[in-house]
């Protein structure tokens, strides 16, 4: 059936090899290669959802579902993006070593950068080498390696994730359906916030209705949409076009310039949503990711600022 989330992201490119190594250097040389972007531009909205959420109910704990290999968490918690990750590994001297001196060294990277995040992160992701290197380089406080379309979460598993308020994703909608959030709103904190980046192909509808169920309420923004990335082939490009259509979703200016859109759902109590609306919420400073020249910006506390230089 053409609304089956499952079978909609088989018009997808197959990438499940760089999902399972035991460190990030296929993902980024793979995904890279096809200006894979979604980490990047979801970053800095990201980045107002969980300082608003903060602001009205603290501390934030992510759950960054489908997380890979913590990009998510690294592009939050760090100055870094993917662009920049993506050249830290493209280098010969990076593709010599062993995976686990690898991990190793970004552990230190990780550990040598200021801590600029308003979160800490879980991850949840059928990948279990990709949750070990996100535990290990020290993104991920914790992590849970599952498929749970196929099976449900043992008890120490159901401990682990029960701490998230927050449960994010950014391109894993589609490999998980909305079978997988109805079982993590078992187990994570009643009223948590469900922020998620969705390509266009993919219906939501069962995810509303689940999240509904639980009182939740669910806002799109409708303003925006974010690139994922580029289509890997004339097929992928052909075939997810043709789901849109069928969904009666205009591509002309977006899937059908050659690439893939996806658009921000945020649910949550409604009273959180009466306090701060998602469009009110959101300020998108369009065309801040891309790679600029040295710019002028302030550092230091608001009282003693200074201005430097940044390259
Ligand atoms: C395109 S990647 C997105 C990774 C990351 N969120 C990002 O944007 O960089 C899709 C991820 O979904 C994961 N995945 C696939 N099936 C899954 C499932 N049933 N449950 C959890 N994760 C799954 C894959 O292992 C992969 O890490």
């Amino acid at each position: 059936m053409l609304t089956d989330l499952m079978t909609i992201n088989k018009n997808k490119a197959v990438f499940d090899s760089i999902y399972n190594d035991a460190d990030p250097r296929g993902y980024f040389s793979v995904l890279g290669s096809l200006d894979y972007m979604i980490p990047d531009v979801a970053e800095p909205i990201i980045r107002q959802v969980l300082a608003t959420r903060a602001a009205l109910r603290g501390t934030n704990t992510v759950l960054d579902v489908g997380c890979s290999y913590g990009i998510n968490a690294a592009t939050h918690r760090f100055p870094v993006n993917f662009a920049s990750l993506r050249q830290r590994y493209a280098r010969r001297e990076m593709l010599s070593i062993a995976a686990e001196k690898l991990i190793e060294l970004d552990r230190n990277f990780y550990r040598s950068w200021p801590d600029i995040g308003v979160a800490e992160f879980i991850g949840l992701d059928i990948s279990e080498p990709a949750i070990r290197y996100a535990n290990q380089a020290g993104l991920h406080v914790n992590g849970v390696a599952a498929d749970l379309e196929t099976r449900e979460l043992s008890a120490k598993e159901a401990a682990i994730l029960s701490s998230a308020n927050v449960v994010l994703s950014t391109g894993a909608i589609g490999y998980v359906t909305d079978r997988t959030y109805r079982k993590l709103l078992n187990v994570v904190t009643e009223g948590a916030w469900i922020v998620s980046f969705v390509l266009r192909m993919f219906p939501y509808d069962g995810f509303i209705e689940a999240f509904a169920e639980r009182g939740l309420v669910t806002e799109k923004l409708t303003s925006t949409t974010f690139v994922q990335r580029r289509f890997r082939d004339s097929e992928e490009f052909e075939r997810s076009l043709a789901v849109l259509s069928a969904r009666g979703i205009d591509t002309e200016g977006f899937e059908a310039d050659g690439l893939f859109q996806a658009e921000l759902f945020l649910s949550r109590p409604e009273k959180d949503v009466r306090a701060a609306p998602l469009d009110k919420m959101i300020t998108i400073s369009s065309g801040r990711h891309r790679p600029f020249g040295a710019r002028y910006v302030h550092v230091g506390p608001k009282e003693d600022r200074r201005v430097v230089i940044e390259a």
